[in-house]
């Protein structure tokens, strides 16, 4: 194959990733957005195959791979898809977030070991190359751990609560110093180190310890994040993955992998971006690991005073006589699988004449934009869904607000108590309406591990059970 037709299909490939992320960025695109990111994965893997295959004569793909390793690319793409298919099929929209944690470690992991190789490979290179494959197992250890430990907290299987080892600025910075002093010393030695080479050892040692050192920072980073900032690590860690990608493909000399690893890399840090000033924390102190927290300890339910309880007839009678309505779901509507009758619910009062509304937390619920797929999926009308900053006014001229499974993102300690995890975070003020009815199935905390004061308010009250009965119940009644 000519090495113009394989650079061509690469070209084609990096100009449908763009389009598909033009796409993803409106709800009405989003489809489209996809399916041009799955066709432009697709031509690159079969011209990325054939290129190996057949060899172009020039570069890296000079000659055609033998036929082993022809057959090791195949078996490694059947047991990595059946992975991929076998987790897709089974898992549920809440559980997206680690099962995007844990992909990200495989890109980690890949990295780590795309470096490891270009070393053990005998023979070559210049100095530029050494930086790029210390730099390239750097972020892709970092990526491999922290992705892990994202995982972990995401699941469940570890507490969300930060780890705060004492002077863990320090450790984080000292980590990064050990690493640039490691990499300028292992580009001075250059060629000499490499294996067969005089300085083999050395360089061994070196790049050693530059991996463990990596993989305990990646470890160290995002053990230190609170629950509450979990959202933005994702994010952050997706933007990691991409420039591991692309530290890859630089020592790969893959000009695909570069391209696709930066657009990657670029679009999660700006997404990591947009969320930070979503939630007030600063984006520099999440990316270094909660950098400047102070490590408040996220706590049991607290008895912050009376709560009142209601009923789904009580709430029906409610709704009846209440001439605008606003629903805030959170991660409890997913959980529940409310959003088929929450979006019944919606039709009945608006039949009644109700002004209903939706208003979204940008971090409601665990994946950005969770609420509004489940609301569109629901078949809400998009015009009444709409984003905080745009309804957050309006709660006080509202007769009665619905949180359907939300916590955190309508907890006044939020913007009351300084000393609150959340401190600082923009919350729905819901409080402020005539009557705040909650959905949840206990006093329990939400995700941050905080109780929140909305509970307890003259104007709050408690409806119990599971969301989507109590919904049901709702609409029986009306
Ligand atoms: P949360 O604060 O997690 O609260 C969810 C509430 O739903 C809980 O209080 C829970 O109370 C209730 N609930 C759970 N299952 C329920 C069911 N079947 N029926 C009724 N209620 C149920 O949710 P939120 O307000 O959406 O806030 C999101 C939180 O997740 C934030 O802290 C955010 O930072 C974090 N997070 C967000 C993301 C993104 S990107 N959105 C990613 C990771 C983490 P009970 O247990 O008492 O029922």
């Amino acid at each position: 194959m000519s090495i113009s037709l394989l650079q061509g299909s690469f070209i084609i490939a990096g100009l449908l990733f763009i389009l598909a992320l033009a796409g993803l960025s409106k709800h009405e695109t989003s489809k489209r957005g996809n399916v041009l990111g799955a066709i432009g994965m697709g031509l690159a893997l079969v011209f990325t195959i054939l290129g190996t295959v057949l060899g172009t004569g020039s570069g890296i793909w000079n000659n055609a791979a033998p036929k082993w390793a022809i057959a090791a690319i195949l078996i490694a793409m059947l047991i990595g898809a059946a992975f991929g298919v076998f987790k897709a099929l089974r898992v549920e929209m809440t559980g997206m977030p680690e099962l995007i944690a844990l992909f990200h470690s495989f890109v980690g992991l890949t990295a780590v070991l795309v470096g490891w190789n270009s070393y053990l490979e005998p023979g070559h290179a210049d100095k530029l190359h050494y930086g790029e494959l210390f730099v390239g197992i750097f972020i892709g250890a970092v990526t491999f751990t922290g992705s892990i430990i994202a995982y972990l907290k995401l699941s469940g299987k570890m507490k969300s609560a930060p780890l705060t080892l004492p002077h863990h600025n320090v450790l984080n910075l000292g980590a990064l110093v050990v690493f640039l002093g490691l990499t300028v010393w292992f580009v001075l030695l250059g060629p000499a180190h490499h294996v067969g080479g005089s300085g083999a050892p050395i360089g061994l040692i070196l790049i050693s310890a530059m991996t463990l050192v990596s993989l305990a920072l990646g470890l160290h980073l995002v053990a230190s994040i609170g629950g509450g900032d979990m959202p933005v690590v994702v994010s952050m860690l997706n933007s990691y993955s991409g420039w591991a990608a692309a530290a890859a493909g630089f020592t790969l000399d893959n000009d695909l992998l570069i391209i696709t690893g930066a657009l990657v890399g670029s679009s999660g840090a700006y997404l990591s971006y947009i969320m930070c000033k979503a939630m007030n924390r600063s984006f520099i102190s999440v990316i270094a690991g909660g950098f400047g927290s102070d490590g408040a300890v996220v706590g049991e339910a607290q008895d912050l005073g009376e709560h009142r309880e209601t009923t789904a007839v009580e709430v029906a009678d409610l709704l009846k006589n209440a001439s605008s309505v606003i629903i805030t779901p959170g991660y409890g509507m997913a959980v529940a699988q409310a959003q088929g009758p929450v979006a019944d619910l919606t039709s009945k009062l608006r039949a009644l004449g109700v002004e209903v509304r939706f208003g979204i937390h940008p971090v409601a619920g665990r994946l950005p934009g969770h609420m509004n797929v489940l609301l569109a999926e629901a078949k809400v009308p998009y015009d009444i869904v709409l984003e905080m900053d745009e309804i957050n006014d309006d709660f006080e001229s509202t007769d009665v607000v619905l949180v359907i499974g939300a916590n955190d993102t309508v907890n006044p300690a939020a913007l009351d108590d300084p000393t609150s995890p959340i401190a600082g975070m923009p919350v729905l003020e819901v409080w402020k309406a005539n009557t705040v009815v909650v959905f949840k199935r206990s006093m329990n905390t939400g995700y941050a591990g905080v109780q929140n004061p909305l509970f307890f308010k003259d104007n709050a009250v408690m409806l119990f059970g599971d969301a989507k009965d109590r919904v049901e119940d709702i609409i029986k009644a009306l």
